[in-house]
């Protein structure tokens, strides 16, 4: 049986469920644990430390903190670790799987065939690579090109959540099912997701399709067109084309 991908939320959801619970043992008069108004205020930061810090972490303070990462199997068979490219103050940033082989080898996200696609797509809304963020779910290639295992995933994500939190982002758009639903802690399918607004500690998710899935099914492109340009009407950018390529 595969073991579900925890939700990035759930530790946000057990410190509230342990606070209601001592909370209610504090005024049932309960001895021996820990239930003073300070203690409980304290747990308030559980699950969501960036929200609560008065001084934003920066990218670079994120990426010493992750150095020459050895947390996973990744590592051993990685070349480059692809920590993210673009502007840290990005008002959109886009969140992808994990490195493939061209981002092994260069240490940039989506530099292969599937990122000259998405380069079309973040240029069809009027934007350049360095307008927005882009970062991966995992920072290390799987060397087959399987889909990141759940222990990568855990592993990988809280530099991920830092990422979110130091860019700061308005709109974040996950690129397919693996980055959508390890974002948002859900299994529901990318066909369902896609194009609808989700939220992620208090910023708007746009879920699409995976530009490597468009390559395959140049079909689906006009359904991703779509999404984009609802990103585009939430950030206020006018630049309505049709997506080529
Ligand atoms: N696919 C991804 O999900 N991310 C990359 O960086 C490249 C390809």
């Amino acid at each position: 049986m595969t073991p579900d991908i925890p939700a990035a939320n759930d530790l946000t959801i057990i410190s509230d469920q342990v606070k209601r619970c001592l909370g209610y043992m504090k005024t049932l008069g309960v001895q021996g644990f820990d239930c003073s108004a300070e203690s409980l205020e304290r747990m308030e930061l559980w699950g969501k430390p960036r929200l609560k810090q008065t001084v934003k972490e920066d990218l670079e303070g994120i990426k010493a903190d992750l150095g020459s990462c050895s947390r996973c199997r990744l590592s051993s068979t990685r070349k480059n670790l692809v920590f993210g490219s673009g502007n840290p103050k990005a008002v959109l940033m886009f969140v992808g799987e994990a490195p493939g082989y061209e981002e092994d080898l260069k240490g940039q996200p989506f530099v292969g065939e599937s990122g000259q696609l998405l380069t079309k797509m973040i240029e069809g809304m009027g934007l350049t690579r360095d307008d927005v963020y882009i970062a991966n779910i995992i920072k290390c290639r799987p060397s087959d090109n399987r889909n990141p295992s759940p222990e990568e995933i855990v592993r990988c994500f809280p530099f991920l959540e830092r990422q979110i939190m130091a860019v700061g982002p308005q709109v974040i758009c996950t690129l397919g099912a693996v980055a959508t639903q390890a974002l948002l802690g859900t299994h529901e399918g990318i066909s369902r997701l896609r194009g609808q607004f989700q939220e992620y500690r208090g910023m708007k998710v746009l879920p699409t399709f995976h530009p490597a899935y468009l390559l395959r099914y140049p079909d689906k492109k006009r359904e991703a067109w779509e999404d984009l340009k609802k990103i585009m009407a939430v950030l206020g950018l006018k630049r309505p084309q049709t997506l080529k390529g």
